[in-house]
């Protein structure tokens, strides 16, 4: 089971980056995750999109197809996903079908410094994803609060508890992604 995970964040000490390295670290043997960075996607434009997808888009979208399932791993940005984020959802919604999400497999995990570990940004998510008609995971969740406490200074997913959740968590959206078939 091949898993594409990206972060809607595109700062080096990404807490959301860090989650997804921990992701594909820690998943199951049988599954593998690889992760795209977004910094290479231009901000949506229908004049540029009326040209041509721009590689990086063309090139996620390639990547979307190939695998089994999609793992995004959202910030919290005013009680919403990061600009960085949605502007590539909008990306993903275009033209020609199927379109890149629609009936895709997608799990949504995510982080924060403070006390809601993202939880206000998922459900917001799950509310965006919805028009793409993505086959979003209901259960289980993944919320990292205090993620200063939770990661090192390396980035790397220090904290126990969390760990055995992202494993189950993984575990879970790829036992999802094959129920679906
Ligand atoms: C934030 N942050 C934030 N945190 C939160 O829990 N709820 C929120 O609504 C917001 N809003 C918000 C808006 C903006 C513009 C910024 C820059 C930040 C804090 C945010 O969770 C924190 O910066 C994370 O570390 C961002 O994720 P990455 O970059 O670590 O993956």
């Amino acid at each position: 089971m091949k898993i594409l995970g990206f972060a809607g964040s595109l700062r080096q000490a990404s807490f959301n980056r860090a989650l997804l390295r921990a992701a594909k670290e820690l998943a199951p043997t049988d599954v593998e995750v690889d992760i795209v960075d977004l910094d290479g996607i231009p901000m949506y434009n229908s004049d540029v999109e009326a040209a041509a997808f721009p590689e990086t888009v063309r090139s996620l979208r390639g990547r979307i197809a190939a695998s089994g399932a999609v793992l995004i791993a959202t910030p919290e940005y005013m009680y919403s996903v990061s600009g960085v984020l949605k502007n590539v959802l909008d990306w993903l919604a275009r033209p020609p079908e199927p379109r890149a999400l629609w009936d895709k497999p997608v799990g949504i995990i995510g982080a924060s410094p403070g006390l809601v570990g993202t939880a206000r940004a998922q459900l917001h998510l799950r509310h965006i994803l919805l028009h793409e008609r993505a086959a979003v995971m209901p259960h289980p969740q993944l919320l990292v609060p205090d993620a200063r406490n939770k990661f090192d200074a390396n980035g790397v997913l220090a904290d126990q508890e969390t760990k055995t959740k992202v494993t189950e968590y993984v575990d879970a959206l790829a036992r999802w992604a094959r129920r679906l078939g």
